[in-house]
């Protein structure tokens, strides 16, 4: 049926009713509601003629019933916002049809049709960045995880696998690059135009699909898999960005070899494509044979990327690599399954990152993460399980949860089984669910019976939110010794009573008399109250508890500050050594900002403090990579997570003030420390890397102590730099302290680097996050500078998720940061709803907050709520905070 020539009512469809629709709250969806899908499309034909304004497909869906599933004759096919061409059952007028809402709804006759659907819209208004859009002359496509739906009308859902066949055509010399899924089988020209037609021998859920279009060139290079076969590489950028792809290149290579070795994966297609692209909702994505990447995670140099940059590409790199077979051999049943390939996925990303630095400063590099975002989240409005019951918008569940504590949970299976039992689960797993689209439970299943777990009790940390608190104290007689463990989950939103969950945790007793432990053992915790005796100690043994952080959970551990400092000086677990020290300066500051020190007990726990720092910074057994760890405070964000209300501006006042105490007591450890570290010559070693972390650190310090010295010595590292992480480091330094210095670095950086986004965007994040007591003021400025726009999402993160990570200024009393949020989400929510949503999180902490700050914050929800038109994301994340 050609719908153009049908006679039509008003909007144009005769099969929709008379009345338009009201506004509707956007639908809850259940995981217990999945069924099966009616009808299976096993082949999938697709026909682009690419125009950057105006985009025609048609799509050939081979459909049969599907045995499995419960006969229906309606096929429903989604939509997002598509306007329907035509529509044919096996080549002719389809018998009945309907829309419902965006959907098409087809009703068959047989068991086996033909459906042929043709749809046509305008990629360059596509600012939303999902399904085909525009990026600077470019098409590009994402589609995880409802993007496909936006291309064409199908079943957009994970457990229908397809196999592609797409042929597109265009202008040649405005897209004289043509990239999908597979394998090119045939190209050819026609005048202006050419095309090319591309085959994926992998069936697989619509959400992988990709097409990109456009003006690229690519980094070659080839890699021979364990099987012998010959991959041909390619990253794909803008002509100019090309020098600066060969740390991706090499990461890609490492990627694929550490898979083979560390999890027997092999690599099964000829070719492997990444293509870099500037407007880009999320990191990357890990579609079949075409992964297409955020320039973030592709470009880096010594020039304009720090060393985090380079650990951020190799990582990401990584992890869309290890997609292949957990993601894409093996997909998810329905979205409330994500943690099954986003969990094990960062999880894989986090043991190759591991291996190829340092695992101690990865480890705590994650644990920093976890703690600073997923465990926010856990205590928050928006906590969910990482297995979720349910959503209104899945974008809105693409979380720390299900990714970070995903990974950690599997991480946990990993330690009570052991690498190599952990080996035999994922090798059932990979085998047995190879080319199915899988659940969690399939997992842990493979886990149980390829590893030998008992992991009956173990569910319970797919299904229960929020962080367990592990209370745990030593107690003490003459001959023997009781550790005392009690476990708590806290109620979340929806659930208010938790059950003990198995957390295991890695434990060792430091003997007084000797200063050392007798061996580590690991202590399953899955009750309520433990206790566990250990006899030999003359006198109270140390506790080292988490070591290794094994569980995520938090410790409160009855210790002293001055056992604590002994920990922070010698414990043999690196991880366990860097926790002393946070844990020391944590209660600090937390009982500081709660006023409850008096003078005298502020001095003598700064000296305690001051003393600890003073042997990590002279420690000649650490490496700087290492000290530069153990010489981080811990974040306002984590501090404020210690008590029930916080002060922002307490918490702030006190973290300062005892850094400016440190940078001025050790002013001549730390200008030592700095000028050792700066006779190192670049390099990516960690030799290197750790000089320019201290070096950092060793600023950061003598800023808040000694301003004027700072000032002179990040002056001078900015003008002698001959890297980004020095130049940035000096930069971020200089933002927060006022001179001339200030403005000219900021000048010379920008004047530098202007027209390459990826260094304008640490421009403007630079000033957004800075100490500099008018930060409100200059965001203000700089959303208004030439180079702010809404529409590219690196670009407004780079502004305002650095300001709204930016304690002082974003927790002004004025309640004036909240206010800047609120009206960001509400201009971005039209444009990229996506991204808008992102931004309610920090809203949501209001319960946390101190009176006059918690209801400035909930104002600013409510208005938000009260918009007239909010997308179906933003909705959600403003009424779930509000709940
Ligand atoms: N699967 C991608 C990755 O983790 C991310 C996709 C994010 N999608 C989204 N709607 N936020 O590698
Ligand atoms: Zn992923």
């Amino acid at each position: 049926m050609d719908i153009a020539r049908t006679p039509s009512t008003a909007d144009g469809n005769p099969h929709l009713a008379d009345a338009p629709p009201e506004p509707q709250e956007p639908a809850i969806i259940r995981r217990e509601d999945y069924t099966p899908f009616a009808w299976l499309v096993p082949e999938t034909h697709l026909d682009f003629e690419l125009g950057l304004e105006s985009t025609r497909v048609t799509a050939t869906l081979k459909v049969e019933r599907n045995p499995a599933a419960e006969a229906s004759p309606v096929l429903r096919l989604n939509g997002d916002g598509l306007k329907l061409e035509s529509l044919h059952c096996d080549g002719e007028d389809c018998a009945g049809w309907a829309m419902d809402g965006d959907d098409l709804l087809v009703t068959l006759e047989g068991d086996a049709h033909t459906i042929t659907i043709v749809t046509r819209f305008d990629p360059s208004a596509n600012s939303q960045l999902m399904g085909l859009f525009a990026s600077n002359g470019m098409l590009c496509t994402q589609c995880e995880a409802e993007g496909f739906r936006r291309i064409t009308f199908f079943p957009d859902r994970p457990d229908v696998l397809s196999t592609y066949t797409l042929r597109m055509s265009g202008p040649k010399a405005q897209f004289p690059v043509l990239l999908s899924n597979g394998n090119e089988v045939a190209t050819g020209e026609d005048g202006d135009n050419h095309w090319a037609e591309w085959h994926d021998p992998w069936p697989k859920p619509s959400y992988l699909f990709a097409l990109v279009a456009g003006q690229l060139v690519a980094n070659r290079d080839t890699f021979t898999t364990m099987g012998g076969r010959r991959v041909d590489l390619a990253i794909w950028v803008r002509e100019g960005d090309l020098e600066r792809t060969d740390h991706a290149m090499d990461s890609l290579k490492r990627s694929m070899k550490w898979d083979e070795e560390v999890f027997g994966r092999e690599y099964d297609l000829d070719i492997y494509n990444i293509v870099a692209v500037s407007d880009f909702n999320m990191g990357a994505m890990e579609n079949k044979g075409l992964n297409v990447f955020n320039t973030k995670y592709v470009l880096a140099d010594a020039d304009t990327a720090t060393d985090g940059d380079f650990d951020g590409v190799e990582g990401v790199i990584a992890h869309e690599y290890f997609h292949n077979w957990s993601g894409n051999r093996i997909t998810c049943r329905d979205w409330f399954q994500l943690s099954l390939k986003e969990g094990f996925t960062v999880l894989r990303d986090q043991l190759f990152s591991q291996d190829m630095g340092s695992e101690a400063v990865c480890r705590i590099g994650d644990v920093r993460v976890l703690r600073g975002v997923q465990f926010p989240e856990d205590s928050g409005p928006l906590a969910h399980p990482i297995r979720p019951d349910s959503y209104r918008e899945i974008s809105n569940f693409y979380t720390s949860t299900v990714y970070n504590k995903g990974a950690e949970v599997i991480r946990m299976m990993r330690s009570m089984a052991g690498p190599e039992r952990f080996r035999k689960g994922t090798d059932l797993y990979f085998e047995r669910h190879d080319g199915e689209a899988a659940t969690c439970e399939d997992f842990i299943r493979a886990m149980e019976e390829g590893a030998g777990l008992d992991l009956e009790q173990f569910r319970l940390w797919y299904r229960q939110a929020g962080t367990p608190k592990i209370e745990a104290s030593v107690l003490h007689s003459d001959k023997t010794t009781l550790l005392a463990l009690k476990q708590s989950v806290p109620p979340t939103p929806g659930q208010p009573d938790k059950k003990p969950m198995p957390v295991p945790l890695r434990i060792a007793m430091f003997d007084r008399a000797t200063g050392q432990h007798r061996g580590e053992q690991l202590v399953i915790m899955d009750e309520a109250q433990k206790g566990i005796n250990f006899d030999g100690f003359a006198e109270p043994p140390i506790l080292s508890i988490n070591r290794g952080f094994t569980a995520p959970v938090t410790i409160e551990r009855d210790i002293a500050d001055a056992d604590l400092a002994f920990l922070a000086a010698h414990d043999d677990d690196p991880f366990a050594r860097y926790e002393a020290m946070q844990d020391l300066v944590t209660r600090h500051l937390v009982a500081a900002a709660d006023n409850r020190l008096d003078d005298a007990a502020k001095a003598s726990a700064r000296e305690a403090i001051g003393q600890a720092l003073a042997n990590i910074i002279g420690d000649e057994a650490v490496d700087d990579l290492m000290r530069g760890e153990l010489l981080v405070l811990p974040s306002q964000t984590y501090l404020a997570e210690q008590v029930l209300l916080a002060d922002p501006a307490a918490i702030h006042r006190e973290r300062e003030g005892l850094k400016a105490w440190l940078g001025a007591e050790l002013e001549d450890l730390f200008t030592a420390m700095h000028s050792r570290a700066s006779k190192v010559p670049y390099s990516l070693d960690a030799a290197a890397k750790g000089a320019r972390k201290v070096k950092v650190q060793a600023l950061v310090y003598l800023a808040a102590g000694a301003p004027d010295v700072a000032r002179a010595m990040a002056w001078e590292q900015y003008r002698g730099a001959d890297n980004m992480t020095d130049r940035q480091g000096a930069l971020m330094v200089l933002a927060g302290i006022d001179g001339i210095e200030r403005t000219n670095a900021l000048l010379d950086f920008y004047n530098r680097y202007e027209g390459n986004d990826l260094v304008i965007d640490k421009w403007f994040s630079v000033q957004a996050q800075s100490l500099h007591p008018n930060a409100i003021e200059h965001v203000k400025a700089l959303a208004d500078h030439p180079d702010f726009t809404l529409k590219n999402p690196n670009r407004v993160r780079s502004l305002y998720m650095a300001f709204a990570a930016n304690p002082h200024a974003f927790h002004a009393a004025s309640g004036e940061g909240y206010r800047m949020i609120a009206d960001l989400i509400l201009q971005l929510d039209p444009i990229n709803p996506q991204t808008a949503a992102r931004f309610v999180t920090p809203l949501g902490r209001w319960r946390r907050l101190e009176p006059g700050r918690s209801a400035l914050m909930r104002e600013q929800l409510e208005r938000i709520a009260k918009a007239d038109k909010l997308s179906r994301d933003t909705y959600e994340q403003v009424t779930r905070s509000l709940g």
